[in-house]
């Protein structure tokens, strides 16, 4: 039924091992919570849905501890949890760390989570919940666990008349018009399930910004979400638009050096936290594509930052300043325009802001190399932004698991010092900043669903596990969505997995092979169109990307083109720089390629082209053969969908294929390799 697809992977069904379900029922009989706290209310809450959904009958409360127990707590309100656990074992934890563990306690078997907050609790009893929905062995637990990163975040890019820009799953789930009278349930599950995998905050509005939301009659609404999501440890924050204070303010100027601005952002933030006493801060967008900022005053993006981050500082707030900047009027390679402008900044930012930089240098392609302003700025802690909606990624129409694309960068070596990953740079070891944050750009909307795609779920999911612990692989992540989401029998989860895990690959191949990038259709991103020539700007046309021409294709940004890949330290940059060393993976990202160019196979240059594209569609129907025989493993809605949405995405895999090598084909002036000339 539509229910399946709502519940996300926080279904709770009884477990349906009859073994393992004794022993579980043997081993919980009983929760003693001490409940007094917002925040462990929404603990126990969950811990008795959960425990009674996946033991198929009511676990009580007990205010006894008795055999079977499992018992909340913090220390400071425990005698039994302090004579358990040491002060030692609690002290790297954090405010949101927490410990599982089965112990003795007088001649009793108990299950104990504990953490130095409310907030570690709620994410310890997720995470029991979650190894019993993926029914792994409880019986001798001991589990400590602290996030990775601090500031784990959805950023939502709805509008205020519940457009989504870039939404492909219905309208906003932000219900404007009935709140802040009337609290969809929707809210309460959608804070569920972001605690569950350990997002801490929600920006709610698009980065192309409205001021009206920081008007009076909208921030009450925003305390109501804000209180909703409270108990689940959510914070809310919102995009600024920089021009507020001449659009609502009636101020004459935006220029963050004007005192009167200075003020205007100050008294609106004391405002803001009036309604919303823990408000997270603000995401900005500014002097992008259009946006206002502080270059409109011969400002820097620092000062503009700076002037923000003053205003939210005395109330604890932060500002994610985005580095998403690429301006029309400059000749310069896209790839180069935000490390241009940010790295000679670094060190100017305040403590409280984080310069937020998506995961490549250009925007959210199936692959991009990491973007060079990861390692070059060590004085600032830069945030991570991926987009979890599918842009340029087939919508909710096509399945990709986007794990892998994530794991590539943040596994990638910067080179900037010894240790010194995107994902310790972003995590903050490498230059020791206790600040640290990862975004998604959330693909969430109204659809029964929320994500459109029932495989879309899976990346939200993922964001949420990898911004907690950036070491978890994208196999584990699979494996345990699947799980929850699904079914727990092997031969469907093995199966799956294996697709899921090779989903982007595929992907890759049938859309922007070898380091393809940016040509979809334009505007709406969607589909094949590598001639679109007719952009009202040169960089948003897929021509400017590919560069085709009579000799071969590929972008060369070395040092006779762009020289983009400067911005790189030298170990990285040789290695893109070299035709022999450079992976193919990235090769037309940095290359201008010539069609007959031996590849490493032996190959030439357009009979591998030919290949992935071929290949990518052969993979598809792969996917599909393996989807059918899932068919008696899960519900039948479910199945249907998935199967429907494949199919689609074979048909528009061999439009990708077709579109993309007949239209290369006019420059290389070669046969498609005869092999591939049987008629699918
Ligand atoms: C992309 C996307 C825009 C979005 C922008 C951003 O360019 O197409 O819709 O506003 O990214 O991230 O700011």
């Amino acid at each position: 039924s539509a229910e399946d697809g709502y519940r996300l992977w926080l279904r709770y069904n009884t477990i349906d091992n009859p073994a393992l379900l004794q022993q579980y029922r043997q081993q919980i009989t009983s929760i003693n919570c001490p409940v007094d706290d917002g925040k462990l209310v929404a603990a126990n809450q969950e811990l008795q849905t959960g425990l009674s959904g996946l033991l198929g009958k009511k676990v009580p409360a007990q205010p006894a501890i008795i055999n079977g127990a499992v018992l909340l707590g913090l220390p400071e309100r425990s005698p039994v949890i302090r004579k358990l656990v040491a002060d030692s074992a609690l002290a790297h934890l954090g405010d949101e760390g927490f410990i599982i563990r089965t112990v003795m306690y007088e001649g009793k078997n108990i299950t104990l989570i504990t953490a130095n907050k409310e907030a570690g609790i709620l994410y310890g009893v997720f995470h029991f919940l979650r190894l019993m929905q993926t029914q792994q062995p409880i019986r001798q637990l001991s589990i400590t666990s602290a996030p990775k990163i601090k500031i784990r975040l959805l950023n939502h890019w709805d509008n205020l008349n519940r457009t989504v820009e870039r939404g492909y799953a219905g309208s906003s789930i932000w219900d404007w018009q009935r709140l802040p009278g009337y609290i969809d349930q929707r809210y309460i599950d959608y804070a569920r399930a972001n605690a569950s995998i350990g997002i801490n905050g929600t920006v709610l509005t698009n980065v192309n910004a409205n001021a009206i939301i920081l008007t009076d009659e909208w921030l009450q609404k925003i305390a109501a979400l804000a209180n909703a999501f409270r108990p689940y440890n959510i914070k809310v924050y919102l995009t600024a638009r920089f021009s507020a204070p001449v659009e609502i303010g009636k101020l004459k100027t935006a220029d963050p050096l004007n005192e009167e601005v200075r003020k205007w952002w100050k008294d609106k933030t004391d405002e803001i936290y009036k309604y919303i006493p823990d408000f997270g801060g603000f995401l900005v967008k500014a002097n992008s594509e259009g946006q206002p900022g502080p270059q409109n005053y011969n400002r820097t993006h620092a000062d503009g930052a700076n002037m923000l981050a003053d205003a939210v500082a005395p109330h604890g707030g932060i500002i994610m300043w985005r580095a998403f900047v690429y301006s029309n009027e400059t000749p310069e390679d896209r790839f180069k325009q935000a490390y241009n402008d940010f790295k000679p900044l670094d060190g100017q930012f305040r403590k409280n802001v984080l310069v937020q930089v998506k995961n490549g240098p250009i925007d959210f392609q199936p692959r991009e190399p990491f973007h060079p302003l990861f390692g070059a700025m060590p004085q600032t802690p830069l945030m991570m932004e991926y987009q979890l909606t599918q842009e340029y990624l087939g919508f909710a129409t096509h399945l990709v698991y986007m794990a892998p694309l994530f794991k590539e960068v943040l596994d990638a070596d910067t080179h900037a010092k010894n240790n010194s990953t995107v994902a310790q740079i972003v995590d903050g070891t490498t230059d020791g900043h206790t600040l640290s944050g990862m975004a998604g750009v959330s693909n969430i909307g109204s659809d029964i669903n929320w994500t459109g795609h029932p495989f879309g779920q899976a990346n939200w999911y993922t964001l949420g596990r990898l911004a907690w612990d950036n070491t978890l692989t994208s196999a584990q992540i699979a494996n345990e969505w699947l799980r929850q989401t699904f079914t727990n029998k092997s031969a469907f989860v093995d199966t799956v997995q294996k697709l899921m895990l090779a989903s982007r690959e595929i992907m890759v191949n049938y859309m922007t092979p070898l380091g393809l990038h940016h040509i979809m259709g334009y505007g709406h991103h969607y589909g094949p169109a590598p001639w679109y020539n007719k952009a009202p700007r040169a960089d948003w046309n897929p021509v400017y990307f590919h560069k085709a021409d009579s000799i071969g294709i590929g972008f060369n940004r070395t040092a006779t083109g762009s020289n983009a890949l400067a911005q790189y330290q030298p170990a990285v940059r040789q290695q893109f720089e070299e035709l022999a060393t450079c992976p193919e993976a990235f090769l037309l990202w940095f290359h201008h390629v010539p069609w007959d160019y031996k590849m490493h196979s032996g190959k030439t240059l357009w009979e591998t082209l030919c290949d992935k594209y071929y290949s990518g569609v052969d993979s598809v129907r792969w996917i599909q053969r393996s989807w059918n025989g899932m068919k008696n493993y899960i519900d039948a809605e479910r199945f249907s969908e998935v199967k429907q949405l494949l199919a689609i995405q074979e048909q528009e895999a061999v439009w990708w294929r077709n579109a993309c090598l007949l239209y290369f084909q006019t420059f290389s002036n070669k046969p498609i390799p005869a092999r591939y000339e049987k008629p699918d």
